[in-house]
């Protein structure tokens, strides 16, 4: 399975999130590998540490030994590949806004994922069918301080066990359940998705100390 991250917008959380997926199913035991469309080349610089391969190439014609890659793509570059999912996020008006515009020209299941606690708003009527909304993800100064290190948050100790944290592992565990499902692949360690997305607050959560 492919799953590709992607907004117009930069900054909302795009090589965070497609990052933190790539790790929590290592930690499921599916074989992951992230793929990098972004000039600036973050998402490698997150995985390294995790020894978690990051492809240049097609993942569909040249790397056969994965069951799952995570494309991170950068807002001003373009989709190297058509993944079986895409996964937008989410997390202010503008990003909401350009989703609608991003999904006129994208083909195949999307899930709008709302990041930072931010709950997605107003799917067009018209792409209501085709946009399946994910669990929101919360904010986490855990995640923040993690991320201007590049690291992912359970491996860091101090961070690993914050509310944040959890919460993010358990909202990124029901989407990659929800891309399963719409892909109609099963991977280790991942049940059926909860029937309704819940939505989460939006609080900040300080790491522990
Ligand atoms: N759920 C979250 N909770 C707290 N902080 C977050 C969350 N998601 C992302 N961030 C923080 O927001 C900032 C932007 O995230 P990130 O770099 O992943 O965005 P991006 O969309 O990849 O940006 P760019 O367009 O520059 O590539 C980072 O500091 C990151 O740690
Ligand atoms: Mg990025």
């Amino acid at each position: 399975m492919i799953i590709a991250f992607h907004n117009h917008k930069g900054g909302i959380g795009t090589t965070t999130l497609a990052a933190h997926l790539c790790v929590l199913a290592k930690e499921l035991g599916i074989p992951v590998a992230g793929v990098s469309a972004d000039f600036k080349k973050e998402l490698p610089r997150f995985l390294e540490p995790e020894k978690i391969p990051c492809i240049e190439l097609d993942p569909r014609r040249d790397e056969p030994d994965f069951d799952l890659f995570v494309i991170d793509v950068q807002s001003t570059t373009e989709p190297p590949i058509e993944p079986d999912v895409w996964v937008i996020p989410i997390c202010d008006r503008t990003s909401n806004e350009n989703a609608a515009a991003l999904a006129d020209s994208l083909r195949g299941p999307m899930i709008w994922l709302g990041n930072k606690g931010r709950r997605v708003r107003d799917v067009p009527a018209y792409l209501q069918s085709d946009v399946e909304v994910g669990k929101p993800i919360p904010f986490s100064r855990a995640v923040e301080l993690a991320g201007a290190d590049y690291r992912v948050v359970w491996s860091v100790p101090e961070l690993a066990h914050t509310a944040g944290a959890q919460d993010l592992r358990l909202a990124l565990g029901s989407l990659l359940a929800r891309a399963a499902a719409l892909v109609g692949q099963s991977l280790p360690g991942i049940d059926k998705p909860a029937a309704t997305p819940t939505t989460s607050g939006t609080e900040s959560i300080a790491p522990a100390t």
